[in-house]
């Protein structure tokens, strides 16, 4: 396909700017871009002039946005806050606050050069676009053994990427080791990572110590002439229940540790704000070479995959959130929400604890310290066949996944873990019995 000159001009942009961030790109992402002459940004251009017909909404006579008293009488808001199209690249007010919260949450971060954060349809939206951007057919994508499911859904499955994946623990930590092999594996080149943390399904981030470590080995990487996307998948950010465990984002070390290291960030509303159903999610990257205009080329590109995919995303959940975040009580409130959450996590820490010896006949945990969940890993019955029989006998729903049971204490009142462990244990010991 030849490339439109648009897309030409960005790749040049960015080769200008660091030859690596053109070779990192796929073959889509050398095409995409957002066309200068597309519907939303005329529209945009015509914006507070005295005659507008321009986008494909309806106007009543007086310029508002039509719509239907029978919705409005639910929604606060003004109409024109959520019931026109959202921006391609989000409601600025908000990547401008997001961008700041991001530099507030992650001191490391500080004033480095990164993106705007682009607003997409949840993360799952940013995570694919993150694919289409960077991944071509047959290329690895080198991830930790535990990882969310539904990744195979847009990195296989859509982008016929392929999974490298490296253990995630040995004797209860981060298996560094193992990151270290895959990352050297098939000789020096392209090299696509994706790091997970608060990780889900297991409820694991790496130590302080151990973040260093990850970042050495990366950064011993791309000294040796690897080119790298790192893909920060932040989506359970700021859920950090242990001393010495990291709490800021890996993104903010990567984002200038070194030139042949593309930084890309994943977050959004949906588990960090306690909005699942808003379908809000940001991308945005981070390179040590940035300039002004590559940060432009790169924004664009990310944009042209939205307008070709989902077009844009809710305007009014991206108004609800901005609302929030002015809150004066919205800093409280999250508080409090965090607060319930670790009582879980140390509810489920004591009643592990305490029944150590009995449990161990058939579970026990791996590593766990942040997030909404935690794994056990079974021993002499099969998680499926426990699943089913807690649904039926036990009114007790969690979720199996290979040879683990896989916990969202996120979902569970303190008062019931106790009795959720002891379901599995009882569970557990019949299916051992039909076994
Ligand atoms: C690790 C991880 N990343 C991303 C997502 C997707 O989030 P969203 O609902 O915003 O698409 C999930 C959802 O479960 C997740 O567990």
């Amino acid at each position: 396909m030849t490339l439109n000159p648009q897309a030409v001009q960005l790749n040049d942009i960015l080769e200008k700017c660091n030859p690596a961030l053109l070779r990192l790109l796929s073959r889509h992402g050398r095409e995409m871009f957002f066309p200068k002459a597309d519907i939303l940004k005329q529209t945009a251009d015509a914006k507070g002039k005295k005659i507008n017909a321009t986008i494909g909404i309806a106007l009543a006579d007086d310029g508002s946005p039509m719509y239907l008293p029978s919705l409005a009488q639910y929604v606060k808001l003004d109409p024109k806050e959520y019931i026109p199209y959202a921006p391609a690249y989000g409601v600025q007010k908000l990547r401008e606050t997001w961008a700041k919260l991001l530099r507030e949450k992650n001191p490391t971060l500080g004033q480095k050069m990164m993106t705007c954060p682009i607003v997409t349809s949840g993360m799952t939206n940013a995570l694919a676009i993150a694919g289409y951007l960077w991944g071509n057919p047959g290329e690895k994508i080198i991830l930790s053994d535990k990882f969310w499911g539904n990744y195979r859904g847009f990195f296989e499955r859509n982008f016929d990427m392929e999974f490298s994946c490296f253990n995630t623990f040995q004797d209860g930590h981060f298996d560094l080791e193992s990151f270290e092999q895959k990352l050297a594996e098939d000789g020096v080149g392209k090299k696509i990572v994706l790091i997970n943390m608060p990780n889900n399904p297991s409820g694991y981030t790496v130590t302080e110590e151990e973040a260093k470590q990850v970042m050495d080995i990366l950064k011993r990487s791309a000294e040796s002439g690897n080119e790298l996307v790192v893909i920060c998948d932040d989506a359970y950010f700021g859920l950090v229940f242990e001393e010495g465990v990291l709490t800021e984002s890996l993104f903010g070390y990567l984002a200038d540790l070194h030139e042949n290291i593309l930084a890309v960030k994943v977050d959004g509303l949906t588990k960090e704000e306690y909005m699942w159903g808003f379908r809000v999610g940001f991308l945005t990257c981070a390179n040590k070479n940035l300039t002004p205009e590559a940060v432009e080329a790169l924004e664009n590109k990310i944009v042209g995959s939205i307008r070709s995919t989902v077009s844009n995303c809710s305007l009014i959940a991206q108004n609800l959130a901005l609302h929030a975040f002015e809150s004066p009580t919205y800093a409280s409130e999250k508080k409090k929400n965090f607060e319930t959450l670790r009582g879980r996590y140390i509810r489920t820490k004591e009643v592990l604890e305490k029944n150590k010896e009995k449990y161990a006949e058939f579970f026990s945990p791996l590593p766990f310290d942040s997030g909404y969940f935690l794994c056990i890993e079974m021993k002499q019955v099969d998680p499926e066949a426990v699943r089913q029989k807690l649904l039926a006998d036990f009114d007790t729903g969690i979720i199996s996944t290979g040879n683990m049971i896989r916990i969202a204490t996120s979902a569970c009142p303190v008062d019931k873990i106790e009795e959720l462990f002891e379901n599995i244990y009882q569970a557990s010991k019949i299916s051992k019995v039909k076994c």
